[in-house]
């Protein structure tokens, strides 16, 4: 009997690709409903809430820092890894899509990071980038929804500010919806929700080694 894991490929189809290079050259952000197949959601989703007792507060750091990201963000996350196999199939997923930006858009993607992040009632994520220009080799953010029949009077919206064109998109965080947008230009922000909240958040990288630096360092 064979009893090696089933190997997960990516179910991205080139064009869904090639919409999202298309959109992130032209707009710098895309936001795509029924993503990823509903079973690899659903899968997510109980991935997070059987590992609830592994969530730490967003950015823990010394005492002082972590009263400052309590008025900043007041949601837990815990980071994915590939020794869970439904949180490998959602990082192959995402290494189809940094090879995909690559090939189309030259981005020079190195590698990817993500966590899942839980915002119970109430919780929320003021305004922030998640990087600053010429200060991160973060370039590209994804965020990935898991929360199923999501009601619009529930709240927790993410709000995107298009600060070049004046204007914000309210990204309802319902199950299989991706957003995909350039770190350093877009401001967001998570609005309160009346009811338990999931997402992925993850990031492309640019690699940053030098000679004197070696990038990821250990
Ligand atoms: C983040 C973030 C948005 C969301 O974690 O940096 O902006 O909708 N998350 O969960
Ligand atoms: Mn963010």
């Amino acid at each position: 009997m064979n009893t090696s894991p089933v190997q997960y490929s990516s179910t991205l189809t080139e064009e869904t690709l090639d919409l999202i290079a298309i959109a992130l050259s032209q707009h710098g952000y895309i936001i795509l409903e029924n993503a990823l197949p509903s079973k690899l959601v659903n899968n997510l989703l109980i991935a997070a809430t059987e590992q609830a007792a592994q969530f730490k507060p967003a950015g823990v750091g010394r005492d002082d820092q972590h009263q400052l990201n309590n008025i900043i963000r007041t949601d837990s996350i815990l980071w994915l890894t590939t020794s869970n196999p439904v949180e490998s199939a959602y990082l192959i997923e995402m290494e189809a899509l940094r090879e995909a930006m690559n090939k189309r858009l030259f981005m020079g993607l190195f590698d990817y990071e993500a966590s899942f992040a839980h915002y119970p009632s109430g919780a929320f994520y003021k305004k922030h980038l998640d990087a600053f220009k010429g200060q991160t080799n973060r370039v590209l953010t994804t965020v990935f929804y898991l929360n199923e029949n999501w009601k619009k009077e529930q709240g927790g919206d993410l709000v995107i500010y298009d600060t070049k064109n004046d204007l914000s998109l309210q990204v309802k965080p319902e199950a299989g919806t991706l957003v995909v947008f350039l770190s350093d230009e877009f401001p967001h922000e998570v609005k309160p929700a009346n009811k338990d909240r999931y997402s992925i958040a993850g990031w492309f990288r640019v690699n940053n080694s030098s000679l004197s630096r070696v990038d990821p360092a250990h």
